[in-house]
């Protein structure tokens, strides 16, 4: 990109000259597109707004860890604190932010796979932990692993979301990593679709047992080479 990883700019693809009007999606891009949208590393003062953001990508998985864990506090507050906190692998230091005009559109959180291991899980019920273990079993060892992606409803399919891959593809290729995997709900095809399109492809999946708490229940493990 010619910027160091979390200060990219991304600038307007620009618009057609034809006199058609466009579809109203070609028109969302236009406007969305038409201010410069920055990818920025994350601070502390973005916890709140990542956490939103993280808890729309999980599709119940962070609910499902973090509820009623802390009387008074919702998993989004838990979240929040995490990633406030900063010293584990959801903190701010591995997120980067979408940002136009003061305003965070989407995130990014993305760390050596291998950090999967300090998530704090002690602090979360044993049913809860065991119940994923298979998910965070199934990794690709080595990688750069993009832990969560999500983009505010009203600015999907405008490209935020190939730019925040490309800052994790860049973000990997700085440290010397050579691949970038990362899950996805096998029913989340939207995703999986942007993924392939990308040159993500499907390395392995995994099948939790039912649970009244967690509709999801099969992954995929996706990666492709930075
Ligand atoms: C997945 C996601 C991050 C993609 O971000 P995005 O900014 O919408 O993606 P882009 O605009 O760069 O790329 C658009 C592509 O994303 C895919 N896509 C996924 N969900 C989409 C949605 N709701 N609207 C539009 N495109 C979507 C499509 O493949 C689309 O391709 P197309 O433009 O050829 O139709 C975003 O849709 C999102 O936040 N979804 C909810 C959270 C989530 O599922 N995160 C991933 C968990 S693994």
């Amino acid at each position: 990109m010619g910027t160091a990883p979390g200060t990219g700019t991304h600038d307007s693809p620009g618009a057609g000259s034809g006199t058609a009007r466009p579809p109203a999606r070609s028109r969302l891009k236009e406007t969305a597109m038409s201010n410069a949208l920055t990818i920025r590393d994350a601070t502390d003062a973005d916890a709140l707004p990542i956490a939103a953001l993280m808890l729309q990508a999980g599709e119940g998985l962070y609910e499902f860890l973090l509820d009623g864990l802390v009387p008074d506090l919702s998993a989004q507050a838990i979240l929040a604190h995490l990633i406030e906190a900063g010293d584990g692998p959801l903190g701010w230091p591995e997120c980067r932010v979408a940002e136009r005009e003061g305003q965070v559109l989407g995130m990014v959180n993305a760390f050596p796979v291998e950090r999967l291991d300090e998530l704090a899980l002690d602090m979360i019920p044993l049913d809860r932990t065991t119940h994923l273990a298979p998910l965070f079993q199934a990794r690709d060892p080595g990688s750069f692993y993009l832990s969560t992606m999500a983009v505010v409803p009203t600015q999907r399919g405008v490209g935020i979301g190939v730019a925040l891959i490309a800052e994790v593809l860049g973000m990997a290729g700085a440290r010397k990593i050579p691949r970038v995997s990362l899950h996805v709900w096998s029913t989340n095809k939207g995703a999986i679709a942007l993924y392939e399109r990308l040159g993500f492809t499907i390395t392995g999946q995994v099948t939790l047992p039912s649970h009244d708490r967690l509709s999801a229940r099969r992954a995929l493990l996706m990666a492709r080479a930075v």
